[in-house]
């Protein structure tokens, strides 16, 4: 969900709808705002489905307000409804609230409401929440405030939340605990959201709320901020480095076609300053700066969620064959109820694209707990998961908007590359020469990909053959087999069409029996040491009168002759193929998920940052 509010003497409700926009990747299902009137009324409007159609709901209706919040949702308790929609507001109307978080005892306290008399009109956790502090200040006769501070301490979970109060129009109390929320401080206006996009073309100053602190948003007055036990809270003011130009399309239908053709440059600002001395020397401080944590690390293990986690296994190949530690990866979602065993020699990598991922953030937090060293690899400066961790690299490819991860992908596995170079150099694990190899290719990596891209009208007219498939095949080997999950899930995510990825000969022991004339599959088979037997698993799927997609190297004459298409690519060292073969997999996804009319940008059902379990 994103949340996002306002004060100031600007128009208060096109800032919200505007800044609900930039945040409707957080979730889609409903959305609402909740405005506060100067004569003292507070309007609340909400409707289902995407932001536009709560605009066009709100055309007729009074819009006159001094403060306002906005929410877009993700439904988890209650379904997608303009009841379950935020902003709630409490039973006499006095207060309204949004809420991006779960409360997990909001069972336990809805019940003792009710026996109070409170009556609820939705599903949702977070009606509770607006319930239960309008009765704490009824009961205590105290301020909103206070009653917000008590409130929470009640609450067993995570929020981020902003509540406003009807006959307090110059204000906005907003907390949070486990998901984000930044305050932005404008000249006589301030702003607060789940991240600084709302709020980036009004103001560069911006502070990152802390666990347990609530702040006190007051026209005229600066910023406040408290504890829960009502102690004053240092303020520490971050500059942004966003620009509003990263956020808008510039020119392409969607930010997926957007970002998939970015890769050229987001990949040389994920490299810049990485690789020195012409390509002999890796630099990452964050290996230099713990050399000691990773030449003594017995093991490594990477959590992460969704297209991260596909990026962690490619970590595992490169850091098991690069370095010679043992690598596991783990869904974050799992490892945090694996009851794992971890200990101070232990290296923990998390990979999040958004830096906000809740299950993610619990398995650091459990890795810390168990001292091991925790390292994370995010897009997203300032975001929680780089807060939380001992210490990490940023993917620099600038704000990922489309649902579907592109850019983030091929940025995490370029950092994950160069991490594991590092690493091997420090241990020794590579020579001087190899690291050149890699170091000498990472650099010409942005011009290869400009030549991948350059298959997208290939790639457009191929779409069009396979766009009523209704279930699609992925197979690769090695370094291809994560590729294979990535663009399986990429399929899956924004088409609907049924995809699954596996290990090329794997397929044999199960998925083989699926295969005839109308499914499709697709083989990513670089020119690497597993290729001899590659072409194998292709033999056998024609075998079998399957269609065959094959992302081959150039050149190729075994597997051209066997494919029913082929996209060929550039060729580079096995570690360096997953970046290169991936993208010809986004765009074929894409262009499906087009044919088929299907939103890119904003899937059913998705969200781009889940900060919930
Ligand atoms: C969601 C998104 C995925 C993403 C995953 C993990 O499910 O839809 O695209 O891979 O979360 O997100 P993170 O920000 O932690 O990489």
């Amino acid at each position: 969900c994103g949340i996002v509010g306002y004060i100031g003497d600007g128009n208060v409700y096109d800032v919200l709808i505007k800044g609900l926009h930039r945040l409707e990747y957080r979730g889609y299902d409903s959305a609402g705002i909740a405005l506060v009137n100067p004569s003292g009324s507070l309007n609340v409007y909400k409707a289902m489905g995407k932001v536009s159609n709560l605009e066009n709901y709100c055309k007729d209706k009074n819009l006159e307000a001094k403060a306002g919040i906005a929410h877009t949702r993700w439904a988890t308790h209650g379904e997608p409804s303009d009841c379950n929609a935020h902003p709630h507001y409490s039973e006499d109307g006095n207060l309204a609230l949004v809420h991006n978080g779960t409360i997990e005892n909001y069972k336990l306290l809805k019940d003792a409401l009710t026996q109070h008399g409170c009556k609820f009109h939705s599903e949702t956790d977070t009606e509770v929440l607006v319930q239960l502090i309008e009765y704490i200040k009824i009961k205590n006769n105290c301020s909103l405030l206070d009653a917000v501070r008590e409130a929470l301490k009640q609450v067993v979970g995570a929020y981020a939340i902003a509540v406003v109060e009807k006959d307090h129009p110059n204000r906005i109390i907003a907390a949070r605990k486990s998901s984000p929320l930044v305050i932005g401080i404008g000249e006589d206006e301030m702003f607060l959201a789940s991240d600084a996009t709302p709020f980036v073309e009004y103001t560069k100053e911006c502070v990152y709320l802390k666990d347990e602190e609530v702040a006190i948003i007051e026209r005229g007055e600066p910023l406040k901020l408290v504890t829960l036990e009502n102690k004053e809270a240092k303020i520490d003011v971050t500059t942004l480095e966003l620009s509003i130009s990263q956020l808008e399309k510039g020119g392409y239908p969607h930010f997926m076609l957007k970002e998939i053709f970015e890769q050229p440059s987001t990949l040389k600002d994920c490299i810049r300053g990485r690789v020195a001395e012409k390509g002999r020397r890796i630099i990452i401080s964050g290996v230099m700066d713990n050399a000691e944590k990773f030449l003594n690390a017995k093991r490594v293990v990477i959590v992460a969620c969704g297209t991260s986690w596909h990026a962690g296994l490619l970590g595992k190949y490169l850091i098991q064959d690069m370095c010679r530690i043992p690598v596991e990866v783990e869904y974050a979602s799992e490892f945090r109820y694996s009851n794992p065993v971890l200990d101070e020699r232990d290296i923990v990598i998390a990979i999040s694209q958004s830096g906000e991922t809740a299950d993610t953030l619990a398995a650091i937090n459990i890795a810390k707990s168990m001292g091991a060293f925790v390292y994370g690899i995010s897009n997203v400066v300032g975001s929680s998961i780089p807060r939380e961790t001992d210490s990490g690299t940023y993917i620099h490819v600038g704000p990922e908007i489309g649902v579907a991860s592109t850019k983030a992908f091929t940025g995490q596995v370029m950092v994950l590359t160069l991490l594991a170079a590092a690493i091997a150099q420090l241990k020794g694990t590579k020579s001087p020469e190899e690291i050149e190899e890699i170091g000498k290719t990472v650099n010409k990596i942005p011009s290869y990909v400009e030549k991948v891209l350059k298959l997208n009208d290939k790639i457009e007219r191929l779409s069009l053959i396979y766009t009523y498939a209704r279930n699609f095949l992925y197979l690769g080997r090695g370094y291809s087999y994560p590729v294979a999950l990535e663009g399986a899930l990429k399929l899956k995510e924004i088409s609907y069409i049924h995809a699954e990825g596996y290990p090329a000969a794997e397929m044999k022991h199960g998925p083989i029996a699926l295969i005839d004339a109308e499914m499709p599959s697709v083989i990513i088979a670089p020119n690497d040491h597993l290729y001899e037997k590659i072409v194998n698993n292709v033999q056998q799927v024609k075998a079998r009168g399957g269609s065959i997609i094959a992302i081959v190297t150039e050149g190729d004459t075994v597997i051209r002759n066997i494919a029913d298409h082929v996209l060929e690519v550039p060729e580079v060292p096995e570690c360096l193929s997953p970046i290169i073969t991936s993208i010809p997999l986004q765009l074929l996804s894409y262009y499906i998920a087009i044919n088929k009319g299907k939103d890119v940008d904003m899937p059913r059902n998705l969200a781009k940052s889940v900060t919930v379990e």
